[in-house]
């Protein structure tokens, strides 16, 4: 099987608890359907299947740990809505579909991602709340994806992203870097630190489960950049060009296509370094799936 094959059976999982998991919570009728429309709408679900892979790698209950899983993809789902408003990248297509803000209203699809935000914690701690979880792990978890997703996080990142909007090409790289390290790879390295901790492992395997998500979620961003430029709209499911048209500080534009590609592969190198004490299917997995972020279409 492949790296894209196993992603995709691995996300199937994530998918049927993200189906049923905003039932019974009085949401109403229009904003639970602008949220589910979103959350249900695709998306490769690589955060939550980081953060059970990392936590089945280290010994842990991973089924325990899905609904803090899904909890990661409600609030990348809610990055997702706001990202595409138009105060924002203003685009209209997002997992193949129109956006958010375009098949409902905008105050809808700014509700849709406040509700899937805070719904997050609700999941976040309902394996500790309902048994399964031992409480300790749950709260350094939920602390560790508050910060990350939060201002200093990926939040933060999409306000300096939105400040280097318009200066295409002149942010030095090392902002850049850092930009993507929040807007991106915050997330993306809390779910494998997050994972790391709800299995109980000892802090060297969460470390090397936050370094190798650093790692990962920088060159994921890299490469988003670069399908920006050369990807399919049919396949990414979103807009190409949407960046050059915003006048985005992306890769491509300040250090080239080819360029971007060998740093994306160099962080990526960086990312599998830290599985070399592992061994078995799942370390197997966390290296195909590495690689396969840098030679991705989708
Ligand atoms: C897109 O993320 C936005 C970024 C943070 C780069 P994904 O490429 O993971 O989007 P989905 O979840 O598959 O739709
Ligand atoms: C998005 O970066 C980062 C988020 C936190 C949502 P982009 O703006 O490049 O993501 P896409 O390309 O719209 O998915
Ligand atoms: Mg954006
Ligand atoms: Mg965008
Ligand atoms: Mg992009």
């Amino acid at each position: 099987m492949t790296a894209k094959q196993m992603l995709a059976q691995r996300a199937r999982s994530v998918e049927e608890y993200l189906s049923q998991c905003l039932e019974e919570r009085g949401i109403p009728a229009r904003l639970l359907e602008s949220m589910r429309y979103s959350l249900l709408a695709g998306g490769k679900r690589l955060r939550p299947v980081l953060a059970l892979s990392w936590c089945e790698l280290l010994g842990g209950d991973a089924e325990a740990a899905m609904p803090f899983a899904a909890s990661l993809e409600c609030i990348h789902t809610y990055s997702l809505i706001h990202d595409d408003l138009p105060a924002m990248d203003d685009d209209d297509l997002r997992r193949g579909r129109p956006s958010n803000h375009k098949q409902f209203d905008e105050a809808t699809a700014i509700l849709a991602g406040d509700g899937l935000l805070t719904e997050a914690f609700v999941l976040m701690t309902e394996a500790g709340v309902k048994g399964g979880l031992a409480a300790d792990r749950v709260l350094r978890a939920v602390n560790v994806l508050g910060r990350a997703a939060g201002s200093g996080g990926m939040v933060g990142g999409q306000a300096v992203d939105m400040e280097f909007t318009g200066r295409e090409g002149q942010v030095p790289l090392e902002e850049l870097q850092q930009m993507h390290a929040m807007k991106t790879g915050a997330l993306i390295t809390a779910a494998c630190e997050c994972g790391a901790i709800l299995s109980g492992a000892p802090d060297e395997d969460v470390r090397n489960a936050r370094e190798y998500g650093r790692a990962v979620g920088v060159a994921f961003q890299i490469v988003d950049d670069v399908l920006d430029v050369v990807g399919d709209e049919a396949t990414l499911g979103k807009p190409v060009g949407s960046d050059e048209e915003q006048g985005k500080s992306t890769y491509p534009a300040l250090v080239g296509l080819d360029k971007s590609r060998e740093l994306a592969r160099g962080h990526v190198d960086g990312a599998v370094g830290h599985l070399c004490g592992y061994h078995g299917p799942e370390s197997e997995f966390l290296t195909l799936l590495a690689r396969y972020i840098v030679d991705r279409v989708y």
